[in-house]
C-alpha cells in the first residue's frame, strides 16, 4: 500500500555563506618566468593578475573545512546541527572516502550524511540547486553546500592554455528555510552537454584510463583544454539560460497576478 499527502514546499534561502583562500599567491609575473606568456596578455583576456595555490599537502578537505568553520562562526551554530554537506570538486582528495566525508570528519558534523558532486566549473551551482530541494521538500534543516578544489593538483604549469586560468579554493553557503514571506532560492535551470567533453577535459585517472606510467610521461592527468569553443559555448549557454529563467519567472509572476488580482483588474508587468 502507498501512503500519499499532500508535500509542502517551502522555499530556501542562503543564511551564511564563508570562504577561505590558501595564503601562497602567484602573481602574472612571477608565471610569466617560467611559460611564454605576460601580464599585460592574462590581464587583458582574463582580469586574472594573482591566483592562490595551495601548500604541499593542504588538500580539498582543508580548504572547505576551513571555510566551514569561519561560516558555524559567522551563524553562531555548532557543525553538530547540520544535516547534509555537499561538496562541489573535481579535486576530491581521493576518490573515496568523499571529500564531504572527510569535511564531516574535519569539523565534528557527527549527524551529517554527505556526498560529493562532481560538476567542474559549474559544480557550485549544481550542488546548491541539489540542496535546496532537502530544505525545499522539508527533509533537512539545515543543509551545507561547499565549493572547493586545489586545482593546481591537475594543472600543466609548462602549458599556458591553463596554467593562467585556475588556482585554489573553497566557498561554502548553509541553506535553511526562509520563513514565509521571506526572500529565497525562487528557481533553477540547469543544463548540461556531454558533447562538448571533448573542449575540456582531464583524460587519464579515471576507469578509461587508469593511472600507469605511460599516463604519466603523456600529461594525462592534467587538464586539457579549448580555450576558445569553452568560451563560445560558455558565453553562449550562459546568456541563452539567464533569459529563459527571466522567461520562465515571467511566466509564473503573471499567473500569479492574474489569480490574486481583484476581478476586473490586469496587470502587464
Ligand atoms: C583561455 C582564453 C582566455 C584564451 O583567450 P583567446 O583570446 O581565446 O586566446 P586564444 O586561445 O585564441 O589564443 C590566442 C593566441 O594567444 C596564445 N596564448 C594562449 N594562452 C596564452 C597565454 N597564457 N599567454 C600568451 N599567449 C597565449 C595562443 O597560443 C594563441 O596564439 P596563436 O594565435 O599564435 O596561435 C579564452 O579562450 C577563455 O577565456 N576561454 C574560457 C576558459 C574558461 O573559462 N575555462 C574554464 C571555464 S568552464
Amino acid at each position: 500500500m502507498c501512503y500519499f499527502r499532500r508535500l509542502d514546499i517551502l522555499r530556501t534561502k542562503i543564511t551564511a555563506a564563508a570562504h577561505y583562500l590558501p595564503e601562497r599567491r602567484v602573481t602574472n609575473l612571477e608565471l610569466q618566468k617560467t611559460v611564454d606568456t605576460s601580464d599585460d596578455w592574462i590581464v587583458e583576456r582574463t582580469g586574472i593578475r594573482e591566483r592562490r595555490v595551495a601548500a604541499k599537502g593542504q588538500a580539498t578537505s582543508d580548504l572547505a573545512a576551513e571555510a566551514v568553520k569561519l561560516l558555524l562562526q559567522k551563524r553562531g551554530i555548532d557543525a553538530s546541527e547540520i544535516d547534509l554537506i555537499i561538496v562541489g570538486t573535481v579535486t576530491p582528495d581521493m576518490f573515496f572516502p568523499s571529500t564531504a566525508c572527510l569535511v564531516q570528519h574535519k569539523i565534528g558534523a557527527k549527524k551529517a550524511w554527505g556526498f560529493d558532486l562532481s560538476g567542474a566549473c559549474s559544480g557550485f551551482i549544481y550542488a546548491l540547486a541539489t540542496g535546496a530541494q532537502f530544505i525545499a521538500t522539508g527533509a533537512h534543516k539545515k543543509v551545507l553546500v561547499i565549493g572547493a578544489d586545489v586545482m593546481t593538483s591537475i594543472i600543466d604549469f609548462e602549458d599556458r592554455a591553463t596554467c593562467v586560468l585556475f588556482g585554489d579554493g573553497a566557498g561554502a553557503v548553509l541553506l535553511e528555510p526562509a520563513e514565509p514571506g521571506e526572500v529565497g532560492i525562487m528557481d533553477s535551470l540547469l543544463r548540461s552537454d556531454g558533447s562538448g567533453g571533448e573542449y575540456l577535459y582531464m583524460p587519464a585517472g579515471g576507469s578509461l584510463n587508469p593511472p600507469s606510467v605511460e599516463t604519466v610521461q603523456r600529461k594525462m592527468h592534467y587538464v586539457h583544454q579549448d580555450g576558445k569553443n569553452v568560451f563560445r559555448y560558455a558565453v553562449r549557454g550562459m546568456a541563452d539560460i539567464s533569459a529563459e529563467i527571466l522567461e520562465k519567472k515571467r511566466h509564473s509572476f503573471q499567473r500569479h497576478q492574474a489569480l490574486h488580482s481583484p476581478p476586473g483588474k490586469s496587470s502587464n508587468h
